[in-house]
């Protein structure tokens, strides 16, 4: 299974793990994989926390970090850190409270109200472009960070080049072959090509019919990783089959022990089908797949205000969205995943997961060479 971009990374193993968790993060490294840290949600203080946290848990092994940059975001949101919340109108306020107050979905106490706050608005000022070069100062600060990947955008040439500089192999996301013309022309090496089956901001284009565009689109002198879909070792096949050098997976890991979502929240992915997992904008204001449910179905309704520019809807929903897991009330919980939920069914291990994707992609390859065999 090992790629030239497994060489280049200096990884054993195609398989790429996105998450906002540092546990999974340094499972799947050990395993052989390569780990990224999901740092948007991350203020700069918590970020060097977890990196060095992933340092000292890796034995020296390269992982990744995941910023995202977006094309599109609120200017004035950038330049107003501190005061995020006073950019959000009170009618999008009055519009989530009510609907949590009709449920019976209570307050945080006030402690836990302010500490939700503070984080939600220190971590969603990530996400745009100031936001990101923030994150990435800490992530520079770790040798080990050998990929950085933007998603949402090209990252801007001051960033290309600093990451350049530094000998760092630059990723971007794409959910349509025109992006990934983009990213390269901006100087990016590696392409997620990610399908609208994914969790997480998601385009409209499948994986099966994205990557082997995006592989065309590239040409032999850039890596393309095969996104959205992914859980088992016959998809990791299908996936090298189409060009791609290997595989990124996010919803899978969502079900492991090492996952950091709470009881409640894996049990509403282990009971989702794969048609649970819808494309909404209630999270960011950006198209998410992520579990329908009352609370995301609400912005779809006619009189619902319009959605937010990034990062404010995020700063929002996520304050909601915290009451309705403290409340573990599955009706209003949307937290984004992939339509690979439908085979998330108990909770497992990341170890687990790696070693079924290993054994299920030798037993595919297998059936593979059984069928050329036939044929002589
Ligand atoms: C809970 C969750 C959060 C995500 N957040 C981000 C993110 O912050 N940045 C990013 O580049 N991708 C994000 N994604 C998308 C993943 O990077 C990845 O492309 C996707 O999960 C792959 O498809 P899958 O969910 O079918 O495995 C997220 C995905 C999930 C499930």
């Amino acid at each position: 299974m090992k790629t030239p971009l497994c060489r280049k990374l200096g990884c054993e193993l195609p398989i790429f793990a996105f998450s906002h968790c540092r546990d999974v993060v340094v499972e799947v490294t050990k395993a052989g994989g390569f780990g990224v840290l999901g740092a948007s949600t991350f203020s700069p203080e918590k970020l060097e926390a977890e990196l060095r946290w992933i340092d000292q848990h890796t034995g020296g092994r390269p992982y990744g970090v995941d910023v995202i940059i977006p094309t599109t975001y609120d200017k004035e949101a950038e330049k107003s850190l501190e005061d995020l919340h006073k950019l959000i109108p009170q009618e999008h306020r009055d519009f989530m409270e009510k609907i949590l107050t009709e449920a019976g979905i209570p307050q945080l106490p006030p402690d836990e109200k302010e500490r939700v706050e503070r984080e939600i608005v220190q971590g969603r000022g990530g996400m745009t472009p100031d936001g990101a070069r923030r994150l990435l100062t800490v992530a520079l600060t770790h040798p080990q960070v050998k990929m950085v990947v933007s998603a949402l955008g090209s990252p801007p040439p001051d960033i290309i080049e600093q990451l350049r500089s530094r000998g760092i192999v630059i990723g971007a996301m794409c959910g349509k072959a025109e992006h990934a013309a983009r990213h390269m022309k901006a100087g990016v090496e590696v392409i997620v090509a990610q399908g609208t089956e994914a969790g997480g901001h998601t385009g409209e284009i499948a994986t099966m019919v994205l990557v082997p565009q995006v592989v065309e689109a590239c040409g032999p002198g850039i890596a393309v990783l095969a996104a959205g879909g992914i859980a088992r070792g016959s998809q990791i096949a299908a996936a090298l089959a189409l060009g791609a050098q290997g595989v990124w997976c996010g919803t899978v890991w969502l079900g492991t022990r090492e996952s950091e979502l709470d009881p409640f929240e894996k049990q509403v992915l282990f009971d989702a089908r794969a048609d649970d997992a819808v494309r909404r904008k209630a999270r960011t204001g950006k198209s998410v797949r992520m579990i329908k449910s009352r609370l995301s179905e609400a912005w779809e309704q006619p009189g619902a205000p319009k959605y937010l520019p990034t990062p404010l809807q995020g700063i929002l929903y996520n304050e909601m969205h915290a009451r309705v897991v403290r409340a573990k009330r599955k009706d209003f919980y949307s937290g984004p995943a992939g339509q690979v939920v439908g085979m998330l069914t108990e909770e497992t291990s990341v170890r687990d997961v790696m070693y079924r994707m290993q054994t299920e992609y030798l037993e595919a390859v297998e059936r593979l060479q059984q069928l050329t065999d036939t044929q002589q």
